[in-house]
């Protein structure tokens, strides 16, 4: 055999988390794209929790002969395969038509579980059924306190475990990506906008015959709340009115003055593991522990969606863990992109981490198997790159694992 194998393409899958968000980004009209992509003002939250990652050095130790590392842990009392879920995302309808039940099962299939949005695009049920694992349930504490209790129900009844009420949502972020592109309003069609979503028809199409771009919990509140019946007209003009349905009524059932007491409500309320997602301050950690009873906290700026110039969740991450980690679990989300954050953020104290935009891209470029993709690509960096440190599980991490650059002795 000579040295040269003849394919009619390249045919290398992406190897990379990248990878997959520039195969994301061919996919997507710009009006989606600026909804999954975006974040609040000048996105510095957003890139500085990829860039603060990358302060942080790790250990290397040599000849262990270690070659199987062990990544299994819990999260949110739920034996997984490895320290990483998938995070609360809202409308994924948006990104490809299969959203929340093709996430969730990849995740199933991968060994580890989706925390289900209040803003699905499929509702609790829909997923309850469509994987056999039990999953988790995240609740935008919205639309009254008799209302929430319902949802609550459900969650239980369609097998969701544990609970994460976030709470960094008082108001929307100013995402000018979105409104740039009238992602909020009814979308304007201008003939360079036609255009461009011709360039992207087959997304288009599905959009339009899935009818999966909106949030059906809010939804199913709008049409509660305004007591409005709606007449089943012509189904492709309904699947963009929903949409913008959708995104108002989040902003007319957000509950700006929601303070601890509703927090202590909801803790009442659901029987399960409760978790306070959007925490970035030691104070409220130990609010959320001592006072309110949750088991544990997410250390999150929703991914920089909210407010620009909040802290890079892995540098938010040492003082919440030295507060609260002796007695709660600190898990963490934000630009987690690499096995070797994965790995920082356990070395910091975090007990998992949580993806938010990279299954997304999965999702977008090939649905449900780009999801596992990503997933896959996450379990093999971890495992390498514990195996490259010479640290034999991640049940092992710890500050001792890390160094930071300007720490390090002068050379002699
Ligand atoms: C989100 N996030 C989010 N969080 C939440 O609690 N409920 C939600 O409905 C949503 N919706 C949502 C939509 C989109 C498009 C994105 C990108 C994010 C925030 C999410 O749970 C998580 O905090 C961040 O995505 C983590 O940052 P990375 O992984 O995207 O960098």
């Amino acid at each position: 055999m000579g040295p040269f194998k003849f394919r009619l393409r390249d045919g290398v899958p992406p190897l990379s988390v990248e990878d997959w968000r520039r195969a994301a980004c061919r996919k997507l009209p710009n009006l989606a794209l600026g909804y999954i992509e975006g974040g609040a003002d000048d996105l510095v939250t957003l890139n500085d929790n990829m860039a603060a990652f990358r302060a942080w050095r790790l250990r290397q130790r040599v000849l262990t002969g270690l070659s199987t590392p062990d990544l299994t842990t819990t999260i949110a009392g739920t034996q997984v395969s490895m320290p990483l879920a998938l995070a609360p995302v809202g409308a994924t309808g948006v990104g490809h038509y299969s959203g929340d039940v093709a996430a969730a099962r990849a995740a199933a299939s991968c060994g580890t579980r989706i925390v289900l949005s209040t803003a699905s695009s499929y509702n609790l049920e829909e997923v309850g059924e469509a994987t056999e694992e039990n999953h988790f349930f995240q609740l935008y504490p919205i639309g009254g306190r008799e209302r929430l209790g319902r949802l609550l129900d459900r969650a239980r009844a369609a097998g969701f475990t544990a609970l994460f009420v976030t709470v960094d949502v008082m108001t929307l972020g100013n995402r000018e990506e979105e409104r740039r592109w009238n992602f909020v309003l009814p979308w304007t069609v201008t003939p360079p906008r036609a255009l461009h979503m011709l360039r992207h028809w087959r997304w288009a199409y599905n959009a339009l015959k899935h009818k999966r771009l909106a949030s059906s919990h809010y939804l199913e509140m709008a049409k509660e709340v305004e007591q409005e019946k709606r007449a089943a007209s012509g189904g492709i003009a309904q699947g963009i009115k929903d949409a913008v349905a959708s995104r108002e009524t989040l902003a007319s059932l957000m509950m700006g003055e929601l303070d601890w007491d509703d927090i202590a409500y909801i803790r009442d309320r659901w029987k399960g593991p409760l978790y306070i997602k959007g925490i970035l301050d030691p104070d409220d950690a130990a609010i959320a522990v001592d006072r309110i009873g949750a088991e544990g906290v997410v250390v999150s700026n929703h991914g920089g969606r909210q407010l620009d110039r909040a802290l890079a969740t892995i540098d938010a991450l040492p003082p919440i863990v030295s507060r609260v980690g002796d007695r709660a679990e600190v898990y963490l989300d934000g630009g987690v992109r690499r096995g070797t954050d994965v790995i920082t953020a356990l070395c910091l104290g975090a007990r998992g981490v949580f993806i938010g935009r990279p299954f997304l891209y999965g999702l977008i470029a090939d649905g449900e198997s780009g999801v596992r993709s990503v997933l896959e690509i996450f379990r093999e960096e971890i495992k390498r790159n514990l195996v490259l440190m010479g640290c034999p599980s991640v049940a092992d991490l710890g500050p001792e694992w890390l160094v930071r650059p300007g720490s390090l002795p002068a050379q002699p």
